[in-house]
């Protein structure tokens, strides 16, 4: 895992953009800069080979996973699954009670992934994802430590 304080920025920056995904609209520089700086954001790259990422937050005692992507290339690896282990230690680390995220109604991949790693469905929430020409609902997901 890299860890942002001590890394250089453009490096992290490279790599965001270098991980190819459909769906993701990538932040500017400006943006990603800002995020990576506050100390309450999580920033992880997948390992050994930097071919993934995962964005959360933490506030209070909640982590939200914002956004996790692996390049199309190297799916089906084993690679998501790994770093969605990394947050759930650097989770447990931190004490946070619980970690939430939304993701498509549509993702069965990632659903599935989230559910094998204990996340429950809590919620829905209506027309949360804009695609092309239409929108799709977003089931909110929940993983409890306590
Ligand atoms: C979701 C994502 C991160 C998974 O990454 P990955 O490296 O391909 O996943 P892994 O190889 O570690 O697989 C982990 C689990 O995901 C599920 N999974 C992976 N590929 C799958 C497939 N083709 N069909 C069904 N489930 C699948 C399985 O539950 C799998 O566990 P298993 O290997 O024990 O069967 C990746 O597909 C991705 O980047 N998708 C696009 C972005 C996205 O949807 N992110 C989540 C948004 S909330």
């Amino acid at each position: 895992m890299l860890k942002r304080k001590n890394t250089n920025i453009n490096f992290l920056y490279d790599i965001y953009c270098s991980v190819k995904d459909n769906n993701e609209k990538k932040w500017g520089k400006a943006e990603f800069t800002e995020f990576i700086q506050k100390k309450h954001n999580i920033f992880i790259l997948s390992e050994p080979n930097p071919v993934g990422y995962l964005k959360a937050t933490i506030t209070k005692d909640q982590m939200e996973i914002i956004s996790f992507i692996i390049d199309k290339k190297f799916r089906k690896k084993g690679i998501g699954k790994a770093l969605l282990n990394k947050v759930l230690v650097i989770a447990a680390n931190k004490k946070v009670n619980s970690i939430f995220l939304e993701v498509s109604v549509e993702n069965k991949i990632a659903i599935n992934l989230y559910k094998k790693s204990n996340f429950l469905k809590v919620g829905e929430r209506k027309n949360y994802y804009s695609r092309k020409d239409r929108k799709v609902n977003a089931y909110i997901m929940k993983l409890n430590f306590s």
